[in-house]
């Protein structure tokens, strides 16, 4: 049965000045997507920063090949059910496919994942002029917004499948100047996601704001990873950039807490999750 956090470890909420304070401070960000209660109360008894409700459900929860079937209703049911599993841990939760499509629905999209589904933050694929418009109106609104950068999931058709992204000159050059547009239009967090460790740590200097990576090296400020992935219950093959934390962990919270360890003291990504 589920028990709502009465227990939890009492920590300072997470904000997100708190955010830009850490990378300011050189401290690691610890971040992990969740999609229920129960793995939230998990993540946040672990002292993970900050939860990440990712529209990656469509795959490893609803068993789709892509994020791109998942809904705003979908988004907002496992938003609010982990955010009852929350006390300090910073919720952010995506904006699924094509709810960006213009700023009305990104603001509509933005309402109902904060109203109703409790986020403290949305995220948002890409730089396209559309995105950066529906960035600045949301930020606008006093509503935190995460940009997500390089190997953007909801483009997969477009990449021709989950390919690293930034390997030549000019698609490196196009990405930093992508990170910069995003903080320009009010983005407070910045995830990277599938590029070169050189390009990850390029961002990561070019920006003021927090950048989190996933595949992207070990030098962005801070780190997330598929809960699945990391616990190694990944249908298929795990990615490269992953690592199964529960192996040699005798539970979920010790795999969690060692996750976060290796974050916090730099040693994952070693260079076997990194791509060069
Ligand atoms: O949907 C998701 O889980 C994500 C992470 C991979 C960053 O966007």
């Amino acid at each position: 049965m589920y028990v709502q956090n009465a227990n939890a470890p009492q920590r300072k909420p997470v904000t997100v000045p708190g955010l830009r304070e850490m990378k300011v401070q050189g401290q690691r960000i610890v971040m992990l997507t969740a999609y229920d209660a129960s793995f939230a109360w998990q993540l946040d008894a672990a002292g993970v920063d900050v939860a990440l409700v990712g529209d990656s459900l469509g795959m490893v929860v609803q068993g789709h090949r892509s994020t791109l079937p998942v809904t705003l209703d979908h988004m907002v049911y496992h938003t609010a059910a982990v955010a009852r599993g929350l006390s300090a841990t910073l919720l952010v939760a995506d904006l699924p496919f094509m709810a960006e499509r213009d700023v009305a629905h990104a603001l509509d999209a933005a309402a109902r994942l904060v109203g109703e589904g409790g986020a403290a933050m949305v995220k948002m694929e890409g730089a396209a002029a559309h995105i950066l418009d529906a960035i600045a109106a949301i930020a606008a609104r006093a509503i935190p917004v995460c940009a997500h950068l390089g190997l953007t999931p909801q483009s997969v058709h477009k990449f021709g499948g989950f390919r690293v992204q930034g390997r030549e000159q000019t698609a490196a050059e196009r990405i930093v100047d992508q990170a910069r547009a995003v903080q320009e239009a009010g983005a407070d967090l910045l995830v990277i996601e599938g590029v070169p460790v050189a390009l990850g740590q390029r961002i990561t200097a070019a920006v003021d704001i927090p950048v989190i990576g996933i595949g992207a090296g070990p030098h962005c400020d801070g780190q997330v990873l598929v809960i699945h992935d990391m616990l190694g219950v990944t249908p298929g093959k795990r990615p490269k950039f992953s690592k199964d934390f529960l192996a040699g962990h005798d539970s979920v919270a010790a795999a969690i807490a060692a996750y976060a360890e290796a974050v916090r003291s730099g040693v994952f990504p070693a260079p076997e999750h990194c791509f060069n």
